[in-house]
């Protein structure tokens, strides 16, 4: 693999995606990684990150100077650019300038490897306090803007290179290009990770790691369980069954497309549990937003271990025996978790839907090493429709935390109506991009007078809540066109006669969180 060593900032994923997007397989490590146990794991080049530091603070995170003299190629960018010159003999000062943001780089008369073919001026994403006054010797510097004398450096007969900007962001126009020149021609690598590629190796992965055992799979009807079921399927085929449990909390259609579409594309063995009076009777008067996703979780592990045990006693009479259980977990989840950084503990609660460690399986994790972007391009490949793989995120406990208040089959069905015309006209205006998600909430405890028809009504307002996000942690609120929002108004307030205001939530995250509970 390549590795990405993480400096502390949040680019580091953005890098190892971006590796990945030049088809080479990358992975994250801590930077306290001891170099040693870095070229143990053969790394075909390791790239090093930006990071919050300054080279220069007591404390500051360093890196050994054996990986410089390794043969490994190492990519420095910005703080791991400032961490290599300072290791390789070169100079870092504290200029007092900043360079924030846009920034115009100058290429240098000859360009170097990395720079080749790119316009003399263009622009570049900066984002440092310390500068590289000197390069270590040996070192060709290959570009530099206004205020910063050394911005890249190469030395292509050592295989190392660096750059002061930040090349992953797509603020760097040419960034990818750099990092493609730097992984394909000064470290020599051959790009080989493609979809095809992803999805034999993971195939054969599954089947060295199953055998002939029997395996079960939860379908939530999101991307993450609909593509590791695929996979999974695809290795063992009808060893392994999936289980939809439907909750009655899910949106229009999406019962559907995993009864029909997906077993359509995958052929899959599917069990279909029916518990919506279960979870209908389990709601019944629970307001408390925090009770609902309790109340919700314990209904979905019981409803999927009965199903398990009728399916391990099935298997059973057939002198078989299940002995794995499917995991979508995804890579980013893989280093937050081993980062300690807390994160995991945010997302943890999220994990709705989640099943519990002690039900007796081993698991297979499929996409563990796979970014989502990389996960939707594998459905994709194994003939899932679009209204799975590009599904937007849509939260375990579904439309009973969109419903403010207490949930009832007549409230979900208000607010699905509802959901359903958003979520129509969003796509028909070509917005699924550029957005992250839109819920849309009922209030369905606050009621307002308004006149529909020839009548005066006593309805509930629905909020929209539209989000642009890279990550969910943060968000802002996504300018829609007003003719979308008048569009989306009037078809609700028309076409589902419970609801007569329709409302716009213009609040980023922080402070609001993107759901309403
Ligand atoms: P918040 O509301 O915390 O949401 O800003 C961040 C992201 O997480 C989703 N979300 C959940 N997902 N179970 C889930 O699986 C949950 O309980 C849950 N609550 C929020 C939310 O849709 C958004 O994408």
């Amino acid at each position: 693999p390549v590795l990405v060593v993480d400096f502390g900032a949040q680019y580091a994923q953005l890098i190892a995606r971006r590796v990945r997007e030049a088809q080479i397989y990358s992975e994250v490590v801590p930077h306290d990684t001891p170099v040693e146990e870095m070229l143990r794991r053969d790394p075909a080049a390791v790239v090093l990150s930006g990071g919050p530091a300054s080279v220069y603070e007591e404390g500051a995170p360093e890196m050994d100077g054996t990986l410089f003299r390794s043969g490994v190629p190492v990519f420095g960018i910005c703080y791991g650019f400032q961490v290599m010159t300072k290791a390789l003999g070169g100079t870092v000062e504290r200029t007092g300038t900043r360079e924030f943001g846009r920034t115009e780089l100058s290429v240098c008369a000859a360009g170097g490897t990395l720079h080749q073919e790119l316009p003399g001026h263009h622009p570049v994403w900066m984002s440092h306090g310390d500068s590289v006054s000197k390069a270590p010797d040996g070192f060709r510097v290959i570009a530099e803007t206004e205020d910063t004398p050394v911005a890249a450096f190469e030395s292509p007969e050592l295989g190392l290179a660096g750059v002061q900007y930040h090349p992953e962001v797509a603020h760097s126009p040419h960034g990818q290009g750099v990092l493609r020149r730097f992984l394909h021609e000064i470290a020599g690598i051959r790009p080989r990770w493609t979809t095809t590629s992803i999805v034999d190796e993971t195939v054969a992965a599954i089947r060295e790691q199953v055998g002939d055992a029997r395996a079960i799979c939860a379908l939530s009807g999101g991307v993450d369980s609909a593509v590791a079921g695929a996979l999974v399927n695809k290795a063992i085929g009808d060893r392994l069954t999936c289980v939809f449990v439907d909750h009655g909390l899910l949106r229009s259609g999406e019962r559907t497309q995993v009864e029909r579409d997906f077993v359509a594309a995958t052929g899959a063995r599917l069990v279909v549990i029916d518990a919506v009076q279960q979870f209908t009777d389990a709601l019944a008067g629970v307001t408390d937003p925090e009770e609902k996703r309790k109340i919700i979780g314990r209904e979905f592990i019981r409803t999927f271990e009965q199903a398990a045990r009728d399916l391990q006693t099935e298997a059973g009479e057939a002198g078989e025996r299940i002995e794995y259980l499917v995991q979508g977990t995804l890579y980013p989840d893989v280093v937050e978790s081993g980062g300690g950084t807390g994160t995991a503990n945010i997302k943890s609660h999220h994990n709705v839907g989640g099943l519990p460690e002690d039900l007796q399986f081993d698991l297979v994790e499929p996409l563990r090493a796979l970014f989502k972007d990389e996960v939707r391009r594998v459905g994709s490949e194994l003939g899932l429709p679009e209204t799975i793989v590009q599904r937007q995120p849509f939260p375990g406990p579904g439309l009973a935390i969109r419903v403010i208040g207490e949930v009832t089959p007549e409230r979900l069905a208000t607010l699905r109506a509802a959901d359903a015309i958003a979520r129509e006209e969003l796509t028909a205006a070509g917005l699924d991009h550029d957005i992250w998600q839109c819920p849309v909430v009922l209030l369905a405890d606050v009621q307002s007078v308004g006149v529909q028809g020839d009548g005066r009504t006593y309805g509930y307002p629905v909020v929209l809540r539209p989000v642009s996000s890279e990550d969910a942690m943060t968000a802002d609120w996504t300018r829609l066109p007003y003719e979308v929002l008048e569009r989306v108004s009037t078809r609700i307030t028309n076409e589902v006669s419970e609801v007569n205001r329709v409302t716009l939530d213009v609040t980023s995250k922080p402070p609001g969180t993107i759901e309403w509970e």
